[in-house]
């Protein structure tokens, strides 16, 4: 791993995820698809102790393919569910994907989430799952989420923390790549630690009621191999584009050593959430 090349997007706005700028957007547009849909037990009954079933108005703040919308929007249906992306390519997805869900289905609109379209106090509930880790203006979002939310709304923000992404027993190839994305990923402005972040940014934002959880998924719920192509596809796309070939060819022999060597995955995610004042 000698390379030292940041990664330039594009799209500033869109962070560290420009997805029309990935070499693989068909593989990362199923990992996406995947892991929502994996994950959605567990993240249903969260959305539900949390109260999204008391909520009229509801917000997917950077929703990607809209999978985990249109999945809230059967949860909740008496309530309106809107989507919002950057990404035209991703809403398109969405859009398509819910033309099978009937009338009722969520709306999509594009939208930078530090510039939302939408006037003061439109939502009651705003989650937001794996936005936080690429935005360079963390601060920015927060302070349009709260403005959007009604006083007493909530907000629920999912991302990760690569010090809670653990192998047992421990994979030198796997830490190294995880490592150099982390690395390559925070040169472009991004922060694969933003997880233990996220409660302090709510407080600094005047919300109330603030929490944080670790929601611990693991590769024991689903087989080695898909929890690692659902941890590392996207990892790739954020190596310089001759490290990133290095790896891809390293990959079959990453997951096949974590299969030999009978490992667990395991992945802290972090929930935080607060009440808009
Ligand atoms: C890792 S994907 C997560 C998508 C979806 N929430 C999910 O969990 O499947 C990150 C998403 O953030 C979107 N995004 C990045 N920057 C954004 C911004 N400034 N405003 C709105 N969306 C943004 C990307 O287009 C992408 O869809």
């Amino acid at each position: 791993m000698q390379s030292t090349h940041k990664k330039l997007f594009v799209n500033k706005n869109l962070g560290t995820y420009s997805f029309d700028e990935f070499d693989e957007k068909t593989k990362e547009l199923a990992r996406l698809k995947e892991q929502a849909t994996a994950f959605w037990p567990q993240e249903k009954e969260m959305l539900l102790n949390l109260g999204i079933q008391k909520s009229r108005n509801i917000l997917d703040l950077a929703c990607g393919p809209g999978v985990v919308t249109r999945k809230i929007n059967d949860l909740v249906p008496e309530s309106q569910v809107t989507g919002v992306d950057l990404n035209e390519s991703l809403l398109e997805v969405a859009v398509s994907d819910a033309e099978q869900d009937g009338p009722d289905r969520p709306v999509f609109r594009k939208a930078d989430c530090t510039n939302l379209p939408f006037e003061s106090s439109s939502f009651d509930f705003v989650y937001s799952r794996f936005l936080f880790q690429h935005l360079s203006d963390p601060d920015g979002a927060i302070a349009e989420i709260k403005r959007v939310l009604t006083p007493g709304g909530r907000v629920v923000i999912v991302d990760v923390d690569d010090r809670d992404l653990n192998v047992t027993p421990s994979c030198e190839s796997f830490e190294r790549l995880t490592k150099a994305a982390g690395i390559f990923q925070s040169q472009s402005g991004g922060n694969r630690f933003v997880g233990r972040t996220l409660d302090g940014l709510l407080h600094s934002h005047s919300f109330s009621e603030v929490t944080r959880n670790v929601h611990v998924m693991s590769s024991e719920q689903l087989g080695v191999e898909p929890f690692f192509r659902i941890t590392t596809q996207f990892k790739l796309e954020q190596l310089p584009k001759d490290m990133a070939q290095d790896m891809r060819e390293l990959l079959p022999q990453i997951c096949n050593r974590l299969k030999s060597i009978n490992a667990t995955i395991s992945a802290g995610i972090h929930v935080a959430s607060g009440l808009a004042s």
